[in-house]
């Protein structure tokens, strides 16, 4: 039996006055990293927002971890979007975000030396390099943000992270760094990880488990090579066989 880190009941969500996920009951599973698959609609970015108490919901969601989750974005939770969204009319280099998340006091006052080279180890240690700090965030290309996000999304060290399709606009060799870094930091460190994905066919190889969701109702949850032909055709219909390679 595995031992659960999130456990999620009845959860009901109504957006502009549908109720897009209706009554979804699921367990994270403590310590693996579990993918959320499902087609466009299916209430994935949902499911995460109300993770993070983004939206409002009824049910339970429960952490079995002792920290404080009664208020939004709980500091032990790590995030990567679907979508950056970027005020133009807000100039924000990679340092500047990156500054105002790590130190407390305003980074006018300049950073810290210590910070800075956190700064430095944090991009690499999610392939990209130094020379991003001084470009504006809406200026790097969706791949590079994706990358930053998912660097300050890993500090200092959620116990959970939750990501978007967060390998969505990254390339394919980067797509190979970004789930060995993943898979790093969940065996290191015991990080629990939830990804959504559409990526149906490498995610098979990544993860531990998968949960499948439909119109707002997980279909399936269990480990990869447990999903059946005739569960993913009835969750996925046409696109049942984006799935046939990953659990041969
Ligand atoms: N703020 C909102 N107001 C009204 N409807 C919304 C809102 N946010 C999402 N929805 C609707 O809820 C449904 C689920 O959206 P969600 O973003 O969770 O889907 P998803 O599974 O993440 O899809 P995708 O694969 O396209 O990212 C969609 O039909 C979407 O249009
Ligand atoms: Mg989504």
């Amino acid at each position: 039996m595995i031992a659960s880190l999130v456990s999620v009941r009845n959860l009901r969500v109504e957006l502009g006055g549908n109720e897009i996920l209706r009554g979804l009951s699921c367990e994270l599973a403590r310590g693996k990293i579990t993918a959320v698959l499902g087609l466009n609609g299916s209430g994935k970015t949902t499911l995460l927002r109300a993770l993070l108490k983004e939206i409002p919901y009824t049910g339970a969601i429960q952490f079995h971890c002792g920290h404080d989750h009664s208020k939004p974005n709980p500091r032990h939770v790590g995030y990567v979007p679907q979508k950056l969204r970027i005020e133009s009319n807000m100039p924000l280099t990679v340092r500047d975000l990156l500054g105002i998340a790590m130190q407390r006091r305003p980074i006018f006052l300049g950073l810290r030396s210590e910070v800075k080279q956190q700064m430095k180890v944090m991009l690499e240690g999610v392939g990209a390099t130094e020379s991003l700090l001084d470009r504006p965030l809406e200026k790097i290309s969706g791949g590079e943000q994706q990358r930053v996000l998912l660097a300050l999304a890993m500090w200092p060290e959620p116990e959970l992270l939750l990501l978007d399709e967060p390998a969505s606009g990254i390339d394919v060799q980067g797509q190979e760094q970004f789930y060995d870094i993943i898979s790093r930091l969940n065996r290191e460190r015991g990080t629990t990880v939830v990804l959504v994905s559409h990526d149906l066919s490498t995610v098979g190889a990544h993860v531990h488990q998968v949960m499948c969701m439909k119109d707002g109702l997980i279909h399936f949850q269990g480990p990869p090579r447990e999903i059946t032909a005739e569960a993913l055709q009835q969750i996925f219909g046409t696109a049942r066989h984006l799935f046939v390679h990953s659990h041969q």
